[in-house]
């Protein structure tokens, strides 16, 4: 029997890593006697600007809703004639499909990203003192809600006589979305039952504008509402505003964080400095069916081609998608294989080479490609 796998390179960088990525899943899998039907479907932007009409092909949903797992890459790529992304006709970012598309239809509703400072990595704050924070000191997952909020499809732009005057967002959080996501950050806390650093307490932070918005003030009346079933975690409220202070300061306080689509968008990134750049995040996009992997990095069209980027991410991308699989489908085989990935990444990390220009300089740097030979060979003998 075989899973079966789709993949979306995408644009720029992401094909490049998605074969480091594919390369460490294809080696650990000859051992573990895992095989893969893979599906790869081409996205993004470049896709667009060679097909004109769409940014994937047709039938893709379909092929995407049949995947045990899906891999993405990365989307988005600059307009050759304007400022910005390519747009669609629509005036949706070309790309818009396999990453928003696939995140609203499958209902693929929490989005998880890990920052944890892993052993031998800086982190990116600049100033005197880089060491400030020690890798034990950051290590916590950040929930976004990943199908609604600002994201919410219900706007448009007011064009009388051509000219755009008034350009409007509608921001919707419904009962149903907060609550699967928050039920979703409990649920987590507590099986990975690890603490936040500075106090080992089970700890999930709602990060809201509660002071302000509607919408806020509801998902941080559900939050307490869900969080009373779970007693032995403590029930923390940040103003997102105050929280990106508090994020950069005192990151060893948070275990768990839960936010709604636009500000994790936002607070996600700005915690990839805490993590060593963007380079070495991932994100999970998870419902209740469905899982689609991917690194929150961008495209990097200026990076493109040259293999050169981390890749990192990616592979981690991958190892988070063998963990939530195996859960999935109860196949401890994909949890050995999650585990020996994040092994051969944090012995990687520790030697301190091969790595790329982001971690350790252009004059130390080694290619995307022969990190992911790197990780390879080593999650393989890490599989024993
Ligand atoms: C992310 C990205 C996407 C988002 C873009 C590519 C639409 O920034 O996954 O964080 O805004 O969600
Ligand atoms: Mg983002």
């Amino acid at each position: 029997m075989s899973y079966k796998l789709v993949t979306l390179g995408g644009d720029g960088t992401g094909p490049e890593v998605m074969r480091e990525g594919l390369r460490v899943l294809h080696a650990i899998s000859a051992k573990l006697e895992l095989a893969w039907d893979v599906d790869d479907i081409p996205c993004g932007g470049q896709y667009y600007l060679q097909h004109g009409d769409r940014d994937w092909p047709e039938g893709a949903e379909a092929r995407c809703d049949a995947a045990d797992l899906i891999l993405l890459g990365a989307v988005g790529w600059p307009s050759p004639t304007g400022s910005g992304p390519v747009l669609m006709k629509d005036g949706k970012m070309a790309g818009f499909s396999p990453v928003l598309g696939n995140r609203t239809r499958l209902n693929l509703y929490a989005n998880v990203r890990p920052v944890k400072l892993y052993e031998g990595v800086q982190h990116r704050i600049h100033g005197a003192n880089k060491q400030v924070w020690q890798p034990g000191l950051v290590d916590m997952v950040m929930i976004r809600e990943n199908t609604e909020g600002l994201y919410t499809p219900a706007g448009g732009k007011l064009s009388p006589g051509g000219r755009t005057e008034v350009a409007i967002d509608t921001r919707v959080i419904t009962r149903r979305a907060s609550e699967q996501v928050i039920r979703h950050a409990f649920e987590l806390c507590r099986r990975r039952n690890k603490g936040a650093p500075k106090d080992g307490k089970l700890r999930v932070t709602a990060v809201v504008k509660d002071n302000v918005l509607h919408g806020c003030q509801l998902f941080a009346k559900i939050f307490f509402e869900i969080g009373a079933e779970y007693p032995e975690i403590e029930k923390d409220t940040a103003i997102v505003d105050a929280f990106t202070q508090w994020l950069i300061n005192q990151p060893e306080y948070y275990d768990v964080v839960v936010t709604t689509n636009m500000f994790g968008d936002i607070v996600t990134d700005l915690a990839s400095v805490l993590q060593g750049g963007m380079g070495m995040a991932v994100g999970a996009n998870v419902g209740a069916k469905h899982g689609m992997f991917e690194p929150i990095h961008g495209s990097a069209p200026k990076h493109a081609g040259k293999d050169k980027v981390n890749p990192i991410a990616m592979v981690l991308a991958v190892k988070e998608g063998l963990e939530w699989l195996g859960q999935q489908r109860g196949d401890a085989r994909l949890g050995r294989g999650a585990q020996a990935i994040e092994a051969a990444v944090v012995e990687l990390l520790k030697a301190g080479a091969p790595l790329t220009y982001d971690l350790v300089g252009e004059a130390k740097a080694a290619k995307c490609s022969e990190v992911g030979q790197w990780l390879a060979a080593a999650s393989v003998r890490l599989l024993g």
